[in-house]
C-alpha cells in the first residue's frame, strides 16, 4: 500500500513560520513534543503532520486471550474487547489503518518497531510490508519474555517478535555491542606485562582471495595481509608476536574487541517480575532496558520517539532518561493518568502547562474529564477516574472486591511506633492498616440500597470512614448516612463528580 499523504490540517502540529517563544531548542518547528494524548491512536496521528518522528515503538494488544489490553484484571471491557478482535482478520483490520497514519508520519530516516507474539505475528508482517514495503524491512527481533513456558503438548511459547522496519531512506542506526562470551574471551589468555589481555592473530593472505604482499621481514618471507609499511607500525607499536617457529603474528588486545554486535536473538533482556524496581503491576509493562535498546540503536539525542500504544509509559520514559523528545498516545485515561504520575516519579519531570511551555515539564492531552464524558466512560475507566483522583488506590482486580473500589491511604496516617519490637507490628503494616475504603457508582443517583450495602463494607472492615462517589445522592441516601454516623459513629462522605471536577473535595479529605 501506497504511503498516504495527510490532507488533513495539523491541528496540534505548528506552522512552520509560527513565532516560537521557547527557550529551549525545540526538534521540530512543526510539532510539539513531551506530551501525552489520551485517546485513540487514529485520531490523534491524523493530526500529525507527514514525516514528523524519528522512531516509532507499538505494543498494541495483541490478538491474545491473555487480555492485554486492560490494566487490571477481568473487567467487562476487556471481554468487550476480546470479543471485538475474535478473530486474527478483526485485529488485523483494526490495526491496519492505524499502521498506515503511523508510517505516514514516519521521517524516511526513521525507525519502526511493532512489538507482538505468535498469536498474530505472521499476519502483522504480511501488513507491514504492504504498508511500509517488503524492502523497508530490517528484521524480525525475537525477544526471550520469560525464562520457560510450560504449554502442554507443544514447545514452550516464550519468545514475542519484534518487526523493524526503516521509512526507506538512510536510517539512523548506532551499532550495539553486547560482551563476547566466556569461551570467546578466554582465547585472550596471553598478558602484557602492563596487565593488557591478548590473543594472535593470522596475518598471512595465504587461501585469501584477492592476493596479498609478497616480502620478507625479520627474516620471515610469506604473503603477508598488510604492506610492509603497515608491518613495520605494527611492530613499532609492540603489536607483532613473534612465533618460536619463526612466525609473525598480530596481536589481538581483549580491550579493544568492542564485543560482538548485537543480532536478532535477544535472550538477555528480563522480563519484569512483580519485585523488580520498575514494576507498575501492569501485565502488559515491557522492561525499560527493552526500550532502552532499540532507542540507543535507532535515535540520537534531541530526536524524535513516538509510542501510540504507551501504557504505563515505558517508551516514553525511556526516551526522556535518554535526552529524546517524545509523544505517547493511549485510548486509557486511566493509562495516561498512570503514566503521568510515573514520569514524574521516575524522570522527575512536573505535569505543568507553564513548565511545558517554556521548554521543561509535560502535559497530558485530551483526557474525557467533562461531566458529560465521564457518564459516557466504560465504568472500568470511571471508576479509575474517580479512586485516583481523590488521592487513592484502585482496586486491581474488578472480582471479588468485595465492595471496595479503592483505597485512600491519608498522609496523616504515619505509624506511631516506628520500632519492630518483639510482637509489635511492624511499621509500614500499621501504615497498610490505615486507610478509607471508597466505593463507586456511576449512577445518576445514588439511593438507600447503595449506602446500606456500602455500610456493611464499612462493619466488615473495621474502617471509621469511607467515601462514596457518584453524579447525585437521593434525599433517602443522605438520610441514610446520616442516621449510620449517628448509630455507629462512622463516617461516610458522599462526593459527586462535579464537586470533584470542581477541586472543592480537598476539604472532604482530610
Ligand atoms: C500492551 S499495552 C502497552 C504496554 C506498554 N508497552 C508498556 O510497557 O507499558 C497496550 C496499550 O494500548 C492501548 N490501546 C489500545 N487500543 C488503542 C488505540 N486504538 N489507540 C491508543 N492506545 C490504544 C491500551 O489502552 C494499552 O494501554
Amino acid at each position: 500500500m501506497a504511503r498516504k499523504r495527510s490532507t488533513s490540517k495539523p491541528t496540534t502540529a505548528k506552522r512552520a513560520s509560527a513565532p516560537t517563544v521557547r527557550r529551549t531548542i525545540k526538534p521540530s518547528t512543526l510539532l510539539d513534543t513531551r506530551i501525552v494524548y489520551s485517546g485513540d491512536c487514529l485520531d490523534q496521528l491524523a493530526k500529525l503532520p507527514d514525516g514528523c518522528v524519528d522512531l516509532i515503538y507499538i505494543d498494541p494488544p495483541f490478538n491474545s486471550n491473555r487480555n492485554y489490553e486492560v490494566f487490571w484484571g477481568e473487567t467487562k471491557e476487556k471481554r468487550a474487547f476480546e470479543d471485538r478482535h475474535a478473530s486474527t482478520a478483526a485485529y488485523i483490520d483494526y490495526m491496519r489503518p492505524r499502521c498506515v497514519e503511523l508510517s505516514r508520519v514516519l521521517k524516511k530516516t526513521g525507525s519502526f518497531y511493532y512489538h507482538c507474539d505468535w498469536h498474530a505475528s505472521h499476519y502483522v508482517k504480511v501488513m507491514l510490508d504492504q504498508i511500509f514495503g517488503e524492502n523497508s524491512f530490517q528484521n524480525e527481533i525475537i525477544w526471550k519474555r520469560t525464562g520457560a513456558h510450560n504449554d502442554p503438548r507443544r514447545y514452550g511459547a516464550n519468545v514475542d517478535s519484534i518487526f523493524f522496519y526503516t521509512g526507506g531512506g538512510s536510517h539512523t542506526w548506532n551499532p550495539i555491542y553486547v560482551p563476547h562470551n566466556d569461551k570467546y574471551i578466554a582465547r585472550f589468555r596471553n598478558v602484557d606485562p602492563d596487565g593488557r589481555r591478548w590473543t594472535d592473530d593470522n596475518l598471512t593472505a595465504k587461501g585469501l582471495s584477492g592476493g596479498g604482499y609478497d616480502y620478507e621481514y625479520k627474516g620471515c618471507r610469506s604473503l603477508w595481509r598488510c604492506p610492509i609499511e603497515t608491518m613495520r607500525r605494527l611492530d613499532a607499536e609492540d603489536k607483532l608476536h613473534f612465533t618460536g617457529k619463526g612466525g609473525i603474528r598480530i596481536k589481538r588486545y581483549l580491550d579493544e574487541n568492542k564485543g560482538v554486535p548485537l543480532q536478532a536473538l535477544w535472550d538477555d533482556i528480563s522480563p519484569i517480575n512483580s519485585q523488580a524496581h520498575e514494576a507498575l503491576g501492569y501485565p502488559t509493562q515491557k522492561p525499560l532496558a527493552l526500550l532502552d535498546r532499540i532507542i540507543k540503536a535507532s535515535s540520537n539525542p534531541n530526536d524524535i520517539v513516538l509510542d501510540g500504544f504507551c501504557g504505563c509509559g515505558t517508551a516514553l520514559v525511556a526516551a526522556q532518561n535518554l535526552d529524546r523528545q517524545w509523544i505517547g498516545i493511549d485510548i486509557s485515561p486511566t493509562a495516561c493518568r498512570v503514566m503521568a504520575k510515573r514520569l514524574q516519579d521516575v524522570c522527575k519531570i512536573r505535569e505543568d502547562e507553564d513548565l511545558w511551555r517554556s521548554g521543561r515539564g509535560f502535559v497530558v492531552r485530551g483526557l474525557p474529564w467533562t461531566e458529560e464524558n465521564l457518564r459516557k466512560l466504560p465504568p472500568f475507566e470511571f471508576e479509575n477516574w474517580a479512586v485516583i483522583s481523590l488521592g487513592g488506590i484502585p482496586n486491581k482486580t474488578q472480582v471479588g472486591d468485595m465492595g471496595i473500589d479503592g483505597r485512600i491511604f491519608p498522609v496523616t496516617a504515619t505509624p506511631k511506633k516506628v520500632g519492630t519490637a518483639k510482637g509489635e507490628t511492624p511499621a509500614f503494616e500499621q501504615f497498610l492498616d490505615h486507610w478509607y475504603p471508597i466505593q463507586v457508582k456511576q449512577k445518576n443517583k445514588v439511593g438507600r440500597p447503595d449506602i446500606d450495602s456500602f455500610e456493611a463494607v464499612m462493619t466488615r472492615e473495621d474502617r471509621v470512614k469511607g467515601f462514596f462517589v457518584s453524579f447525585d445522592y437521593t434525599r433517602d441516601a443522605l438520610r441514610e448516612i446520616d442516621a449510620f454516623f449517628r448509630k455507629s459513629g462512622k463516617v461516610i462522605i458522599p462526593l459527586t463528580v462535579r464537586e470533584i471536577l470542581d477541586e472543592q473535595i480537598a476539604q472532604k479529605l482530610v
